[in-house]
């Protein structure tokens, strides 16, 4: 089992396989980043892999490929696959924004992906497109389709910005009802990639929103999730995920692998330790090590405010990197 430096038992490892995307999310990147890991010193699929192997001896029963968009490095099925055959049991999912899934969804399926967590921010063409900068609807509501249509689990993730698409909300809510599938809104987290023109709502607000049509009841939190669930009268499930408010990093479970090998104990801070000698060397040994040494020093909580954001609180650290 592996348990941190306070107390949490970590069981869940989120991998991103690169940063590179085909969206500039307002929100995350909105303009090119300054220049991309050159690919030469991305890890290769089997070196991430060994550092899995690692892991998953250890306690971690949960795994979620990310990016970037994870969709874009090539062999990403393979990979799957190599993790699936290895524990076939494992929780093995994956965040996408959708775009490439009508031609991978059932490869991905295929290989052993069990869930997909999808990113949908607008039901309007022309806001989907103001939010990614780029004209993504259609391709998207397609990959959402395919996605359910070969049998993955889909659970969608919107993030209202304040005149933007804070109006949709209750339509994403009743498109994602239609589907049967849980959507969590999330409450934008404040770094300092993303564009300076936006501001996102909190969960209060959200809550707010929601309430104009519906009756709602609060369920809780599920295990070590950052998701408050919530339930309608007519039984419909939904999230909300408030990193503002800390309360969920006190059962955090998760670290994060960035593509080049850096190990990353808490999404908010910088600091990271790389595994990246340790594969290449094939040295397992030295590999558990880092794992140990990041764990110990895993942050207690984020640093996002609960009142309005300052220059102290905006994270540096870049989503397009972790994959959130
Ligand atoms: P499930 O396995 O379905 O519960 O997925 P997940 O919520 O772990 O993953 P997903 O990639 O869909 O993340 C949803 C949102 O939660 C994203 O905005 C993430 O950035 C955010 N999130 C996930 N883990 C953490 C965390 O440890 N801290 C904070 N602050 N946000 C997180
Ligand atoms: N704040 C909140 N959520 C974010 N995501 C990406 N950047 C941010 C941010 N700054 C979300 C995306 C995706 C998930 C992995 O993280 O919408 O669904
Ligand atoms: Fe790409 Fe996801 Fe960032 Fe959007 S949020 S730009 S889809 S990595």
């Amino acid at each position: 089992m592996l348990i941190d430096g306070h107390g949490r038992t970590v069981d869940y490892l989120r991998v991103s396989v690169t940063e590179r995307c085909n969206f500039r999310c307002q929100y995350c990147m909105p303009e090119k980043p300054f220049s991309w890991v050159p690919r030469e010193n991305l890890l290769s699929f089997e070196e991430l892999f060994l550092f899995m192997k690692v892991a998953i001896d250890e306690g971690v029963n949960k795994i979620r490929i990310t990016g970037g968009e994870p969709l874009l490095r090539e062999g990403l099925d393979t990979f799957i696959k190599m993790i699936h055959d290895y524990k076939p049991d494992i929780d093995l999912a994956l965040t996408t924004n959708a775009f490439l899934l009508p031609q991978t969804a059932q490869k991905l399926k295929d290989a052993g992906l069990k869930r997909l967590n999808i990113s949908l921010d607008s039901l309007k063409p022309e806001v989907a497109q103001q939010i990614a900068q780029k004209d993504v609807l259609a391709q998207v509501l397609k990959g959402i389709d395919k996605a359910l249509e070969v049998g993955l689990g889909v659970k969608i993730n919107m993030v209202p910005l304040k005149g933007i698409n804070d109006n949709e909300i209750l339509d994403i809510m009743d498109y994602c009802k239609a589907r049967n599938i849980k959507v969590r809104f999330i409450e934008y987290m404040e770094n300092a990639h993303a564009s300076k023109s936006i501001e996102g709502m909190h969960g209060r607000e959200i809550l707010e929103k929601v309430k104009e049509r519906h009756t709602i009841n609060a369920l809780g939190r599920e295990g070590a999730s950052p998701s408050f669930n919530y339930v309608l009268d007519d039984g419909y499930e939904f999230g909300l995920i408030d990193p503002h408010k800390h309360d969920f990093c006190e059962n955090c479970n998760r670290i994060r692998l960035t593509a080049e090998g850096n190990l990353i104990p808490c999404l908010y801070f910088d600091e990271a330790m790389s595994i990246a000698k340790a594969v290449k060397e094939g040295d397992i040994e030295a590999a558990s090590q880092v794992l140990a040494k990041v764990l110990k020093d895993k942050p207690k909580e984020n640093r996002w405010s609960e009142d309005n954001p300052n220059e102290e609180d905006i994270s540096t650290r870049a989503f397009y990197e972790t994959g959130g």
